[in-house]
């Protein structure tokens, strides 16, 4: 099956992961994107931002929530009293999947399969690991997913923090389990932006107050 676990070095800092990931072939993602998307920020991060994937933008530049999406999420986070700066930003798979128009050289996002998911999670497990953050932020359905399981529901559990699982191996001395961390799931952004002029509003407040529950876990 696919995973990325043979691609990832043991005993790497972030910037070596960073490197690593860039020559990834743990799923056909990486053949029609332009390139990896690792997540960016500090490793001392006491929090960190698990979206889903790259978008057109990110593919070109490279770094994770440049376009669009990000926009809605600098905003909502300055909103909720997240300093950037203490924020590492990432996304549960590293790869832009996409769909060509028929006509025209448009690409059109298309939402990354639990297969996928499951590939380049042992990515973002090692992110998790090297971190080792006090809160984690999932982003929308695809990053729960990676991070609680395929049965994760935004609506049924955003917006509470809830115990962050450790993945296997992770743990010092084998340990396996929760872990100290939290976790706090959300819309994706790009909902907001999805959102017709009606319901754009609400949707934005509740991104907005979901991230001020992990604000608070982090005072
Ligand atoms: N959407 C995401 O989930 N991640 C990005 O990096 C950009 C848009
Ligand atoms: Fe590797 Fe993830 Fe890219 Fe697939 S999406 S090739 S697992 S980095």
């Amino acid at each position: 099956g696919y995973d990325a676990a043979p691609f990832v070095p043991e005993k790497a800092d972030l910037r070596r992961l960073r490197e690593a990931a860039a020559g990834c072939r743990g799923c056909p993602l990486y053949r029609d994107a332009t390139q990896t998307v690792f997540g960016t920020g500090e490793p001392s991060a006491r929090v960190v931002l698990v979206g889903e994937q790259p978008g057109d933008q990110e593919d070109r530049q490279g770094e994770p929530f440049v376009g669009p999406a990000g926009g809605v999420l600098k905003r909502a986070l300055a909103e909720a009293g997240i300093d950037p700066a203490e924020a590492y930003v990432t996304n549960a798979v590293k790869h832009f999947k996409f769909e060509r128009q028929e006509r025209g050289k448009r690409r059109i996002h298309k939402a990354p399969g639990l297969r996928e998911i499951s590939a380049c999670k042992p990515w973002l497990a090692s992110e998790l690991r090297l971190i080792d953050p006090e809160v984690v932020v999932a982003l929308g359905a695809t990053a729960g997913k990676s991070l609680l399981g395929p049965s994760f529901r935004v609506t049924q559990q955003r917006g509470v923090p809830l115990p962050l699982p450790v993945p296997d191996g992770a743990g010092e001395g084998g340990q396996e389990g929760e872990g100290a961390g939290a976790l706090v799931a959300t819309i994706h952004p790009s909902a907001v932006l999805r959102a017709d002029a009606a319901a754009r509003a609400e949707a934005y407040a509740g991104l907005v107050s979901d991230l001020g529950v992990a604000a608070r876990l982090l005072r």
